[in-house]
């Protein structure tokens, strides 16, 4: 769409194509997942030497390993030899070395090849250069981040200039601790829908007040289609019937250490571009990582973080807590689903319509336009 009238209340969305063309995912694959920063899990996960997990980054398999230094480093997960996966399951410990399942090349936790059956045998060749491939890898906020790109710039570069748009200022997300947090609760949702109907649902709160009965009981003002991401403030404040942010609306865990009285009574909800929406509250955080599989299927996991402290204590139960945005993630997949089996109709091509409290999105759809141009 090239003809915006961008003074209508009605503003175009994406064609319908776009969520559903295997050329277009592709491209996709290739200009905006291969060259974000994407998070594959917690570095608390893997503490000791050789722990490790896995993630699918663009159309890659990853592996990320905790050193012997106590460095975190990611490699593509692609053995030298024949191309085996080299370290299997979602995680793990290695112990020492990286061993290939298959015929037995070992690489140490620095990627470098050590061994391999019959090697003495084989004198021309330069171990070196066998050795498994690096990703990008950072730890930010307690989080891994790979990047399939070399030379993007760094997390903070890139991600965290988003969460400073808005937070406001740079150090604010440091108030949170989230590198402190510990995973409380981790839920996976396989939605038979298209990454970005996943986005711009978390984007807009228009639905906010027909399929989300219990978050709107908890933040009443989301009733108004406004979330947190178009809201003036930047957060939502909890209903004055409601303590905490879970489905009971009792408070079960205390504030964050680092956060002040002011935040106690606050939701904040982001997306950070391409792949990780991000919600602060006083007493929690919940990180969602978005793998696109296929046009039509995306991977959600949600985390959710607790203080190590609280987490870690007798009879710790977030259950209540996670009760309610676990509720709210079905809701939204479930409307995202129901979009996605319509985004191939004749009736669709040219895609729908934005109204005012989702105008917001068209920064989302330029972005991905102009990753894609
Ligand atoms: S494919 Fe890994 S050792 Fe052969
Ligand atoms: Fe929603």
């Amino acid at each position: 769409v090239t003809d915006v009238d961008r003074t209508s209340s009605l503003r175009p969305t994406l064609p319908g194509r776009d969520y559903v063309d295997p050329s277009v995912f592709a491209a996709e694959q290739d200009r905006i997942f291969a060259r974000g920063w994407q998070t594959v899990g917690l570095a608390a996960e893997i503490p000791a030497t050789g722990d490790y997990l896995t993630a699918r980054v663009a159309r890659e398999n990853i592996v990320v390993v905790r050193g012997g230094d106590g460095a975190v480093r990611g490699f593509y997960n692609v053995c030298r030899h024949r191309g085996a996966v080299v370290c299997d399951g979602p995680s793990g410990s290695a112990g020492r070395t990286l061993k290939c399942p298959y015929h037995a090349w070992t690489y140490d936790l620095e990627g470098s090849l050590i061994g391999a059956p019959q090697l003495r045998a084989m004198p021309d060749v330069d171990r070196t250069l066998q050795s498994l491939v690096p990703v990008r890898t950072e730890v930010w906020l307690g989080l891994v981040w790979c990047n399939l790109d070399p030379v993007a710039v760094t997390v903070a570069d890139s991600v965290g200039r988003e969460v400073t748009a808005r937070l406001g200022d740079a150090d604010m997300i440091d108030r949170w601790g989230i590198d402190g947090l510990a995973l409380g609760d981790r839920r996976t949702y396989d939605v038979a829908a298209n990454w970005k109907l996943i986005v711009e649902n978390f984007m807009e709160c228009y639905h906010c007040a027909t399929i989300h009965p219990e978050l709107t009981r908890t933040l009443p003002e989301f009733r108004a289609g406004v979330g947190t991401q178009n809201a003036e403030a930047g957060y939502a404040t909890f209903a004055p019937s409601v303590d905490g942010f879970s489905l009971s609306g009792q408070r079960h865990f205390p504030r964050l250490a680092g956060l002040d009285e002011d935040q106690e009574r606050r939701y904040r909800g982001m997306t950070l571009r391409p792949l990780t929406f991000l919600n602060l509250l006083p007493d929690h955080v919940i990180v969602h990582r978005i793998v696109p599989v296929a046009p039509d299927r995306t991977v959600v996991h949600c985390d959710w973080l607790f203080a190590s402290q609280v987490a870690g204590a007798d009879g710790f139960d977030p259950r209540d807590t996670v009760a309610l945005f676990d509720a709210v993630n079905r809701q939204d997949f479930v409307a995202c689903e129901s979009c996605q089996t319509n985004m191939g109709s004749a009736v669709f091509a040219r895609g729908g319509v934005l109204v005012p409290t989702e105008h917001h999105l068209e920064a989302f759809h330029d972005w991905v336009r102009a990753a894609l141009a």
